[in-house]
């Protein structure tokens, strides 16, 4: 069941403002590839890099981790790899959560193999009590207690992505 409203349309605006303005600063002259993790980061990938007025290209990867559930499997598949070459480039990893951090180590580590210049990751929502594995977040919307959460991308068995606002999602029973 949906619950209450965590973050409003409002303030996803002014998160989104700021990282869009801390990585403006960091890239001129750069030309970066932003590298969206599927399919959660979607609302928030388009929002952010509309608001960076600077060149930079745009990709895409998906893996699968999570199946339909709320509990990560732990293993992380390929499902759609990206299609530009990074090598020497600058990478922008933009992903909707941090939860465990097994995703973003992964999927890290995919871009890594390619030898790009640098791999940065954004991400819209943190949840530090659930780390597994440590990841270096360069750019973070905000952190948030250990909820389920739906809405502006983030699903649960696909439901509730196309929300404008981050609710929290009440377990049934
Ligand atoms: P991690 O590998 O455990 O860090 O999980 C990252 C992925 O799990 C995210 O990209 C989301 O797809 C999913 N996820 C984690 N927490 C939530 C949540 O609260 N709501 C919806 N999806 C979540």
């Amino acid at each position: 069941m949906l619950g209450r409203v965590v973050i409003s349309q409002e303030e996803i605006a002014e998160m989104v403002d700021r990282m869009a303005s801390e990585i403006s600063a960091e890239i001129e002259g750069r030309s970066p590839v932003f590298v969206g993790v599927l399919k959660g980061c979607v609302f928030f990938f388009t929002d952010l890099v509309q608001r960076i007025k600077k060149p930079l290209e745009v990709d895409f990867i998906q893996v699968s981790s999570y199946g339909s559930g709320t509990n990560s499997s732990g293993t992380v598949v390929l499902v759609k790899d990206i299609t530009a070459d990074v090598r020497d480039r600058d990478v922008y990893l933009v992903e909707d959560i941090v939860d465990t951090g097994v995703t973003l180590n992964d999927v890290a580590a995919m871009i890594r193999a390619r030898h790009p210049r640098s791999v940065r990751i954004v991400s819209l929502l943190s949840k530090p009590s659930r780390r597994k594995v440590e990841v270096d977040v360069a750019h973070l919307g905000m952190e948030i207690e250990d909820v389920f959460v739906v809405g502006y991308g983030l699903d649960y068995a696909e439901e509730y992505r196309n929300l404008p606002q981050i609710h929290e999602l009440i377990p049934e029973g």
